[in-house]
């Protein structure tokens, strides 16, 4: 649609999780910023990170061991470089992060307190109230926003890149909601563009994701012709409390943490099914959790295992993880004397909007940053902890190349391609269906064909001016552009590696499959 007005800005940051507001706090002293929020500014993932931000802090830890560990769990696919800039500007970002005012829990000699979750070696995790880590990173870097002279715009959904004439990020449309001026459609002119959207987890049935992750950046970046990639890698968190067979949307998250502080994964039994599995058990990594839990419920016909940490003991359940204990105990779980039931849920991408080391994408003056953004630090599995830290560091390094790479639009910017009609709001469950169906944790190739077909009917019937231009249709549209994209590269990779389980092809084929798959959108086709 035409924008109905125009505002003007050097920076515009799209989100406001982690990755949005410190760059956006970052880049205020090169140029003017104006920050751009689908909902409220606390309504993304950030807020909901329960176990924390990984850094090597400890004394007996180093980046290099960070390193290791972060290169294991992904599983040969992580760019090292990248995870080097990880892990030896972490330490340092997070004690920025508390010079903006973050308050981490304090061990008794007043360091900071540091935990372990599955595939760190070492107690690496520093957390905030407990198990609300999000909540507080988010509540510090929104009070720094107050005092930072950065314009926030909420309630509104990014549309579309602009580009000017020579193929340069020139802005974005956005469409705004609700009351205020400016509303509807609108574009804002920038000279540089920072996607910080989150993620896409509602492109299943169940995730841990809030409602708003509905994956628009990579829907934006693919439509704007950038390079997305390793989009087949969506990691399944081991452990959201079981709701029942029929839960849908996002579901009540168990921290990994709790399993780093002693509790143990069993089946109806009783029976330790990690042990042996691996050596770390059941801090063994992400996807090898995942998968451990979903192969024991195959086994035995079960629609959950069981997370059980009585003996932490009600003192500990408090101290440490309260925000889990209250969510455990509104639905009839009292984690200090049962096992709380848990299954795997759609929890995060570890792929994205391809960036090299300072967030630069494929298209000059469009930046990615955060759980949007694929930077090379997760390979086939995102280690926990490392995305919080992920956010923060690479912010740091996009308003650090910001300057020398700011440019000037030539001429006006060009009317964006757009979406090719936009999906009725109805087909949001659809989608969802389909993706869990086939192209969930497990996979394989029929079942991927179907979900390609499916996807294929949905947008062929459901397309082309059915839907009115708001923002249900606008998510719905973004959704199947990224299932669809996500169901592409699942059906390529022809093995098993990290989060992408092809039950048909059960192995690792590192001869064939060592590289990654770069997905663009050319000619309206993927
Ligand atoms: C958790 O607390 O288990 C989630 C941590 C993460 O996703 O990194």
């Amino acid at each position: 649609p035409a924008p109905g007005w125009t505002v003007d800005t050097d920076v515009v940051v799209i989100g406001s999780g982690i990755a949005g507001l410190v760059t956006a706090l970052r880049c205020r002293p090169h140029g003017r910023v104006l920050l751009v929020t689908k909902a409220l500014l606390d309504a993304g993932s950030t807020r909901w990170a329960q176990g924390g931000i990984a850094a090597a802090l400890a004394a007996d830890d180093e980046p290099g061991e960070h390193l290791a560990d972060t290169l294991t769990a992904g599983v040969g696919l992580c760019d090292e470089a990248a995870v080097r800039v990880l892990v030896t500007e972490g330490p340092e970002a997070v004690r920025r992060l508390i010079d903006l005012g973050a308050e981490f829990d304090r061990a008794a000699d007043g360091s900071i307190a540091l935990t372990r979750e599955g595939g760190h070696r070492r107690r690496r995790i520093a957390h905030a109230g407990g198990d609300a880590t999000g909540a507080e990173i988010s509540r510090a870097l929104r009070a720094a926003l107050k005092d930072a002279d950065i314009e926030v715009v909420e309630h509104a959904l990014v549309l579309d890149l602009l580009k000017d004439a020579a193929g340069r990020a020139a802005g974005v449309t956005l469409h705004v909601m609700g009351e205020g001026e400016p509303g509807g459609v609108g574009a804002v002119r920038a000279r540089a563009v920072v996607l910080a959207t989150g993620g896409l987890g509602q492109v299943f049935s169940a995730t841990t994701n809030p409602d708003v992750s509905t994956g628009d950046g990579v829907a934006l970046a693919l439509r704007a012709g950038a390079e997305v990639t390793d989009l087949e890698f969506v990691q399944f968190h081991p452990t959201v409390l079981w709701l029942g067979d029929d839960a849908r949307g996002q579901q009540p998250l168990v921290s990994e943490a709790v399993r780093g502080e002693g509790a143990h994964l069993v089946d109806a039994s009783g029976t330790r099914f990690m042990l042996g599995r691996h050596e770390l058990a059941e801090l063994a990594p992400r996807d090898v959790v995942a998968k451990g839990i979903m192969i024991r419920m195959r086994e035995t016909g079960a629609s959950h295992m069981l997370l059980d940490g009585r003996h932490l003991g009600a003192r500990t359940w408090e101290r440490r993880f309260p925000t889990i204990l209250a969510a455990c105990r509104d639905h009839g779980i009292d984690p200090v004397i049962d096992p709380i039931p848990v299954v795997p849920a759609a929890h995060y991408a570890s792929g994205g909007v391809r960036t090299d080391l300072f967030g630069r994408t494929s298209v000059p003056g469009l930046y990615a940053c955060g759980e949007v953004a694929c930077t090379g630090v997760h390979g086939a599995n995102r280690l926990a902890s490392n995305s919080l830290l992920e956010g923060l560091v690479f912010a740091e390094r996009i308003a650090a190349a910001l300057p020398a790479d700011l440019g000037e639009a030539t001429g006006e910017p060009e009317p964006p391609r757009g979406a090719q009609g936009l999906v009725h709001p109805d087909a949001r469950g659809e989608i969802q269906r389909i993706m869990t169906a086939y192209a969930g944790v497990l996979r394989d190739a029929d079942g991927l064909a179907t979900a390609a077909r499916e996807l294929d009917r949905l947008a062929a019937t459901t397309s082309s001016g059915a839907a009115e231009p708001g923002v249900a249709a606008w998510e719905a549209t973004n959704l199947l552009t990224v299932a669809s994209a996500i169901v592409a590269a699942a059906g390529l990779r022809d093995e098993t590696r990290g989060s992408h389980w092809r039950e048909d092809r059960p192995d690792r084929d590192d001869d064939a499959w060592r590289g990654h798959l770069v997905t663009r959108l050319a000619g309206g086709g993927l």
